[in-house]
């Protein structure tokens, strides 16, 4: 467990009147991690937090549809089916990439053995895959692919004219060093969310379709 002499230097930079983003990547990363991460997390998944975050959002807007791009081991596909699951029932689908990725969270979401929710995982590419989906049918949507600017910026323009009203595109990596912050600020309705990170990157970003 970290104490506060862990911190000794973020004490000195709070007492330098440091951004606040250095605060939030230097302050509980550590200790958020102890506390939150759960043995199928590995490098390359979404935050534990931001997973929860994105769960409680799938059930906030009482989603029925939700799309996940970027399955990598299924970390956030698995959460993001349990709440439908919750939901009393609903559709995931994922699209990975990456042949064998797609195994690993199509093996993941068996695992769970789901009596209400339903789930498909597509191996494509996410702009060849999303121009399939029908018009206004998705509820939710998990950007977490290709984190590269122009490919994200590609998706959401895709994506959006799929959306329900009232549904929620949201994308991860949005502060550091993938800076999709600034994609997501192109758009109505967006916000980008800072948060502690357990890599180059991390954040959340949410585009509220209206
Ligand atoms: C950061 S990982 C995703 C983590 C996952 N969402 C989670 O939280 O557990 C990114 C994944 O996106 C996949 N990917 C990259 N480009 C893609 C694309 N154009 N279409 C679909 N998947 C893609 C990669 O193969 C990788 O598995």
């Amino acid at each position: 467990m970290a104490t506060n002499a862990d911190y000794g230097d973020v004490m000195e930079a709070r007492s330098k009147e440091s951004l606040p983003q250095s605060l939030l990547e230097a302050v509980a990363v550590r200790e958020l991690h102890y506390k939150t991460t759960s043995p199928d997390w590995q490098e390359g998944s979404t935050e534990p937090w931001v997973v929860n975050v994105l769960a409680a959002l799938v059930i906030a807007i009482n989603a029925r549809t939700v799309v996940e791009i970027g399955g990598f081991i299924g970390y956030a596909s698995t959460r993001l089916a349990n709440a439908l699951e919750r939901l009393g029932g609903g559709e995931l689908t994922v699209c990975e990439i990456e042949p064998e990725r797609a195994l690993l969270v199509q093996t993941a979401l068996e695992e769970l053995r789901l009596a209400h929710a339903t789930y498909r995982v597509v191996q494509d590419d996410s702009l060849r895959w999303v121009p399939t989906l029908a018009e206004e049918s998705v509820d939710f949507a998990w950007i977490d692919g290709d984190h590269t600017q122009t490919h994200v910026a590609q998706e959401i323009e895709l994506l959006l004219p799929k959306m329900r009203r009232g549904g929620l595109v949201c994308g991860h990596d949005v502060h550091g060093v993938c800076r999709l912050d600034e994609v997501f600020a192109r758009f109505p309705n967006s916000i980008s969310l800072d948060l502690p990170r357990l890599g180059p990157a991390g954040g959340l970003g949410i585009i509220q379709c209206r």
